[in-house]
């Protein structure tokens, strides 16, 4: 049943299906084996985070959303600090990656903005241009890095590329507290992409910051094209 009162809905379950669901899931997992104390790591030479949730036993996904990192493979130095989250009943490794899905169509032109985009460590064309959601064609007919080779091979960090506009079009910037997840939960919830937060907040990788709290960064949301017939700038 779903009520609208006052601009809210509410959903509400039937007392058995919501016993049904508790029971499953208590019975499937034994949460006295867990280790529900958090922790602190520091990353060996060349550790990536899915090495350090093996040596931890957690999901990569669940440190890289309790670490706030902007995007789970970013690359991490030698002694970096690290949060270790408390261990969960179905650790998760895979939902906080950024991949393309099936049939997934992309864009032409970056929805409001902005024009440019700082590269990362472990970026290719082909990544910029899925953490954008554009087609790898559209953002190679404006970006350019030195030595560039094919759209998967490994490209310079910290070059500015310049990014296909579609105009006109807009988003809203203001800034924000990011408290939980990566930017790609953060891109679903203000309509926008990890690739554009990445674009807005180019120096930002991830916080040891307390639960709760954490940095400010541009939020960038509620991109929308401005009119029906859309020209690609540069
Ligand atoms: C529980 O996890 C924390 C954080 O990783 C770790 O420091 C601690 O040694 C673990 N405890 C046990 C009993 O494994
Ligand atoms: C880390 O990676 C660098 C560059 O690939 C390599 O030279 C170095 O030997 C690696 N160190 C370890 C401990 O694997
Ligand atoms: C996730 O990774 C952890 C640590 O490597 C592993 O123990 C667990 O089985 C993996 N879980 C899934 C669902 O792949
Ligand atoms: C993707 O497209 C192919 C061919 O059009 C189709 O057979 C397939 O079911 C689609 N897959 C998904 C997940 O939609
Ligand atoms: C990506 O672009 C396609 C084509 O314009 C669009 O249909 C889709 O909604 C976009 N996805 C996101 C997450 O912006
Ligand atoms: C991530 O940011 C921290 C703090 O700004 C910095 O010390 C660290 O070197 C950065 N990591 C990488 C790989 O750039
Ligand atoms: C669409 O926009 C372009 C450039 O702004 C303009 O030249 C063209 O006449 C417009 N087309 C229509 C159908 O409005």
């Amino acid at each position: 049943m779903v009520f609208h009162s006052a601009g809210l809905i509410f959903l509400l379950l039937p007392f058995g299906l919501g016993s049904s669901f508790s029971e499953r899931s208590h019975t499937s997992c034994d949460t006295s084996t867990l280790n529900t104390t958090s922790g602190v790591y520091y990353a060996k030479e060349n550790q990536t985070i899915f090495q350090i949730a093996d040596a931890v036993e957690r999901g990569a996904c669940d440190i890289a959303r309790y670490n706030r990192m902007a995007d789970a493979i970013f690359p991490l130095t030698t002694n970096e600090e690290i949060l270790i989250p408390p261990q969960v009943c179905k650790p998760d490794n895979s939902t906080c990656l950024i991949v393309a899905k099936p049939n997934a169509t992309y864009a032409d032109c970056v929805v409001g903005g902005p024009h440019t985009y700082t590269t990362l460590a472990g970026d290719t064309m082909a990544y910029i241009a899925l953490k954008l959601n554009l087609t790898v064609d559209a953002l190679l007919s404006t970006a350019w890095v030195p030595n560039m080779g094919s759209s998967t091979d490994p490209v310079e960090t910290g070059q500015s590329i310049k990014l296909p506009q579609c105009s006109p079009s807009q988003c809203t910037v203001r800034p924000g507290e990011f408290i939980y997840g990566t930017y790609k939960d953060l891109a679903v919830k203000l309509g926008t992409t990890p690739g554009q937060l990445m674009a807005f907040n180019p120096t930002y990788n991830h916080t040891v910051a307390p639960q709760g709290e954490g940095p400010v960064l541009s939020m960038v949301s509620d991109c929308v094209l401005l009119s029906n017939n859309i020209s690609v700038i540069s």
